[in-house]
Order: C-alpha cells, then structure tokens, then sequence
C-alpha cells in the first residue's frame, strides 16, 4: 500500500502515528500562541541562566536551595550512563532475571522458540510481552506478581517472517495473545534467587478476549452496546495496559492506555464519529490486524466497541476464576497508571494521567469510604471525577467533570467522552502524564510528564492550545520533567493544592538555558523523558525513563534508559540503573519483606539492536528483574 504509514516500523511513536492519520486542526491565532510561548521560554532562559533561585522561585518550578544536599539519603554510589547491553546497577547490589516475555506458566508449556518466536497456543500459556506495571501482593504464604503486558514489537514477535509481518491468523493471534496480563506465584529458593512456580492454581493469562463487566455510571449506556453484548455491560477483554495501581483491599489495577490503535476498518475510507477521533481511533491500526481475525475491531462493523476501552480494569489476582471489572467512574481515557491514596477520612482518591500531548490529569473522589473488611465494592464505581488546572502562581485546581460542567446528557457520558469533558471545563493541556505516584510520608503527589515536542507548537487533538506555561514551561519540550503537589490542608479531597516542579530533566553538557534543566540535574545525573514513578515506603522517589536513547546531540551523554532515586526534600537525584539497549525502565514493586526489589525491562531491541537477556544471536525478550543487596539489606 503505498504513502501508508506502518507503526510496524516502530521508527514513529503511538503518538505521532496517531497524528499522521488525524492531523490536528490549524489553529488561527498560532502566531499569538508562539509569541507567548517565546516570551515565556526567554523569560525561563534568563532565569536559569544566571541561576536565581528567587525568580525561579516565583515561577513556581524548583523549590530553593533543593540542588546540592549536604547529607545524601541514598545508600549506593551513582551509577554511569552507559549504552551496555546489560543490566547495571551500583557495587553492592545484584540483578537477576525472574521472567521473560513467552515462558510458559504450566508444566505442560513449552519454553520459547526463538526461531518462531512461539505461536498463538504456546503465548497463550506464556508470560506476555512488553512488560510494564507491575504488583506483587502477598497471599498467606503465596506471592502473587500481576503483569501488565502492554503491547508487542511486531518486528520481534514476528521477526521470523518475511519484513515482520505476520502471514497467517495464527501470527495474528499470537500477537493478541502477547497482550493483557499476567499473574503468576513466583517463588524464592533457598540461594535467594525468585523463579516462576508452574502450574500454581493462581497463575492465570487475562487477554483481549477474557470476558470483564463493566461497572459505573457507563455500565449499559446506549454507548456501550454492541450487537455481541445489547446490554453494554460485558466487555471483552484488555489491551495496552500501561501503569498499574493497587488498593489497599488486596487487588490490582490495569490501565488501558494506546487501546485505540488496533481499531480498523475494511474500507480504508471509513469516517470515525468525531468522538472516537479525539481518542485516535481510526480506519487504520498500528499493524497488529486484529480486525482480520476477530471483526469487534472493525470500527464500521462495531463503531461502539472502542468505547469500552480506556478504562481502569480491577483485577483480584487471589481469585484465579474472578471476572475483571472495568471501573468507567474512573473516566475513559489513555489510562497511564492509577494511583491510589486513602485519604484521612476514609475517602479513596485515586489519581491518573491521560499520556498523550496536550492532554489532562485526573483525580477520583469515592463517595463512600474504606473501611478494612467492609464492602469495597462501590468504592471505584460510585464517585466525583476532576481534571486539574494549573494556575502560573503555583496554585491550582480540580474543576469537576459533571453533565452540567460538561455539556452532556449524563454522567455515563462523561465517563465514556472524559477528555471532551475535561476541554469543555478548561482543564489545563499537560505534556503527557504519565505515573503518578504519592509520598507515604507527606501529603504529596508526584507526576511525570514525560515530554511534548507539540508544546507552544500546535493544540491537542481536542483543539485546547498549549501555551508553555504553569507545570509546562518549556516549547518543544525534548526532556520531561516532574511536577509535584500539595493538597490543601493535607486533604487529598480539597479542590485547591499548591504545585511546583520537582525536577525538569534537559542536559547541561549542550544547553546553558532552561533546556539544560533545573539545578538538580547536572552532567553526572542526567536523562530524559521520566515516566514510570514510585514512592517506596521509605519516601524516595524511583524515576524510571522512556526516552531517547541515541546517545547524540540533545541526548549526548544519557546512555540508555535508566531509573534513578530521587529524594522529595533535598531534590537529589541519583543513579541507580541502566537497562539494556533500545529498551525502556518500567514498572517497580517490591517482596512483603521489601529484601526485593523488582522492575520491568520493555521493549529491549526495539529498533533491531539488542540480545538482551539470552545474549549471543537470542531474540531481545521483555523481562522481570529482582534486585537485591548483596549484605541482604531493604530495598525499599
Ligand atoms: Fe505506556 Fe504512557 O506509557
Ligand atoms: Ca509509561
Ligand atoms: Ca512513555
Ligand atoms: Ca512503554
């Protein structure tokens, strides 16, 4: 096909894909969005440059006098970026491999074929690809680890053919079956070293066909009906589960993030209702052609089918034969994680980023409250849903997201169009949040935004400008940064919170402007494109990066993906670890004994250059790690 875009190439991001195939309106006052842009960006360059903390101060960006602390928290000496096809951490500290994208879960399985790369019936009974958040709970004597398996690399998961790309339905199906999640016991042997328990009765593969409820205001709304389901109420399945939440009554949150690009349509000239264009869906996917064997992602077919997607989907990990419940009161959007905090009153709130450009920052308020062993059903099903403004003073606020604030006919619509919600109330555009994170040790909370090249450029696919301004100061945002906030009073239920930035990454070594980032980033500690976040219970800040990887030009200097610890009051950044070629640092939790540490690797190879972890000619594999003390000390 020719001037065909193939996401497949993986050379263009989701977001860009998106673009090309809903390019954004032309806005007529862009000339006067450039030239506040400009003026700010200048006004920043001067700042930083001469370094005053006071001007910088009022500009609500960093705290004063956070740059160099005298005393360090961190128990480990920094690591090097590096551009090693390796795992690296500090001296002291050891990684091993818990489990890769395709090893089977039963005895019955078998291991993976690097040759085929699997077929559909061997990944259906295999740990899934790409992993990204992740949660492990304790049951009695059990640990249970929940995998969020966001997506697959088609040149990988198919690289055994011609171009990688698939040649039958089964390759097909493979690759759906990549996707989901993973639960599965892992277990520690005597030597420390934790390994997949097979055939354990909670291993268990959630895909996109595994049957869900759906609950909230949306359940049954005339939106969500399809001819295979007249009530909209049983959805089928998840995909593209990015971040990950957790509630304190033991279950596990999955976030629906990219879920539109595997919508598509026979007859390439299919025009999507504006709706499901402001959520990128389109005639085309991104090269996985799921409509090909399973006509629920043909959008001319089924055109409410993507709307039961985009949520946050409760899973309870204990009950292998429990249905997954999608929560709509937590709106629908591209999901990044779903951060879960018991307010002092018993109230969950439950924060949440919406990562695309220009898009918004959520927070969930239950109308009742939780109370250990009581009924916690209601409590994601029955609540008030907020986007967030930002104001340049350093203050902001939740603006609710109601029919009368909306313009809409009902609360499910709210839930099922919330980004057209959040516009209609002039929430403020945001450079892609990503995970949210709150400090057990202070009412604060923590958001990665990741980074925006539409920033001062050009409007969000909804047409909100985006100005640079507030918590997104910088055009052409190339780095990310980390935006913080207060809620008055302590009361994660306040509409009213105090906010500045914990950090803007950028690279001293090239730019002496606000490019080159804030005092806390230096030579020694610099990186890009923060995006997965996560407190530990000590209250240090584990930053883990999704960005550019080349090593050149506004790049030189950051080696490949990492994750680093970040310290809330002193504003150090350390070092921590580097992964592996081409591949991203996601997803972080730890054993009940907190002697383990494990992250995600993603992606590894992505572009063609890596055999991480086998090594040799082995096909580049997504994996779980375990980090440990060598002295056997906490990590975390
Ligand atoms: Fe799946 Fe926004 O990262
Ligand atoms: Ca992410
Ligand atoms: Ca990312
Ligand atoms: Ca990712």
């Amino acid at each position: 096909m020719t001037n065909r875009i193939d996401a497949s190439d993986q050379e263009i991001s989701f977001d860009d894909y998106d673009e090309a195939l809903n390019p954004k309106p032309d806005e007529n006052d862009f000339d006067k969005i450039l030239e506040v842009a400009l003026s700010r960006r200048g006004l920043l360059k001067g700042v930083l440059a001469v370094g005053s903390v006071a001007t910088l101060g009022s500009l609500a960006t960093i705290m004063p006098g956070e740059a160099q602390a005298a005393d360090s928290r961190f128990a480990f000496d920094a690591v090097d970026a590096n551009t090693l096809d390796d795992i690296t951490v500090p001296q002291g500290y050891s990684a091993q491999i818990v489990a890769r994208w395709g090893d089977p879960m039963w005895s019955d399985g078998v291991d993976f074929d690097h040759a085929s790369r699997g077929t559909a019936a061997s990944q259906e009974v295999s740990i899934g690809d790409n992993i990204d958040g992740m949660e492990v709970f304790a049951h009695g004597d059990k640990t249970l680890l929940v995998l969020n398996n966001e997506y697959t690399n088609r040149k990988i998961i198919w690289g055994n053919r011609e171009e990688g790309k698939s040649e039958s339905d089964d390759d097909v199906i493979k690759g759906k079956m990549a996707h989901g999640l993973t639960v599965v016991e892992i277990a520690e042997s005597d030597s420390g070293e934790w390994a997949i328990v097979k055939d354990s009765p909670f291993n268990r593969r959630v895909t996109p066909d595994t049957p869900m409820v759906m609950t909230g205001p949306a359940a049954g709304h005339e939106l969500l009906k399809t001819a295979a389901d007249p009530a909209g109420t049983t959805p089928l399945g998840t995909w593209n589960n990015c971040g990950n939440g957790s509630t304190p009554w033991g279950t596990y949150l999955a976030c629906e993030e990219n879920f539109n690009g595997y919508f598509s349509a026979a007859d390439e000239e299919h025009k999507v209702s504006a709706e499901l264009k402001r959520y990128g869906v389109s005639s085309k996917d991104w090269g996985y052609g799921w409509a090909k064997v399973d006509d629920r992602f043909d959008v001319s077919k089924n055109p409410n089918e993507p709307n039961r997607a985009g949520y946050v989907v409760e899973l309870d990990p204990a009950n292998p034969d429990s249905t997954p419940k999608k929560r709509s009161a937590l709106g629908r959007f591209k999901h990044e994680n779903a951060e879960l905090v018991v307010n002092s009153d018993g109230r969950i709130v439950v924060y949440m980023g919406d990562d695309e450009r220009g898009e918004f920052l959520y927070r969930y308020v239950s109308n009742g409250v939780f109370a250990p062993g009581a009924e916690t059903d209601s409590l994601l099903e029955d609540g008030k849903l907020y986007a967030a403004k930002f104001y340049d003073t350093g203050a902001g606020e939740w603006l609710e997201l109601t029919p009368e604030s909306a313009g809409m006919a009902s609360m499910a619509e709210v839930c099922v169009h919330t980004r057209i919600a959040a516009s209609a109330v002039g929430a403020t555009t945001m450079d892609r949040p990503e995970w949210v994170t709150s400090n057990p040790k202070a009412p604060e909370v923590y958001c990665a935004l990741t980074n925006n090249k539409n920033r001062g450029v050009k409007p969000n696919a909804g047409g909100d400008l985006t100005p640079a301004a507030g918590p997104n100061p910088r055009d052409k945002n190339l780095y990310g940064q980390v935006v913080r906030w207060r809620p008055n009073g302590g009361d994660h239920t306040s509409d009213g919170f105090a906010w500045d930035l914990y950090v803007m990454a950028g690279n001293p070594t090239i730019h002496s402007d606000a490019y080159g980032g804030s005092d806390n980033v230096s030579e020694a500690n610099m990186f890009n494109s923060p995006d997965g976040l996560k407190f530990d219970s000590n209250g240090i800040l584990w930053i883990q990066t999704d960005g550019n990887y080349t090593n050149a030009e506004d790049f030189a200097g950051h080696g490949n993906n990492q994750m680093l610890a970040g310290d809330p009051a002193t504003g150090e950044i350390r070092r921590f670890l580097v992964g592996p070629n081409e591949c991203e640092v996601t997803g972080l939790t730890w054993s009940a004994d907190k002697l383990t540490m494990f992250i995600g690797i993603q992606h590894p190879g992505e572009k063609g250059n890596s055999h991480w972890p086998e090594g040799g000619d082995a096909v580049p594999r997504s994996a779980v790690i375990a980090i440990r003390r060598d002295d056997g000390g906490l990590m975390g």
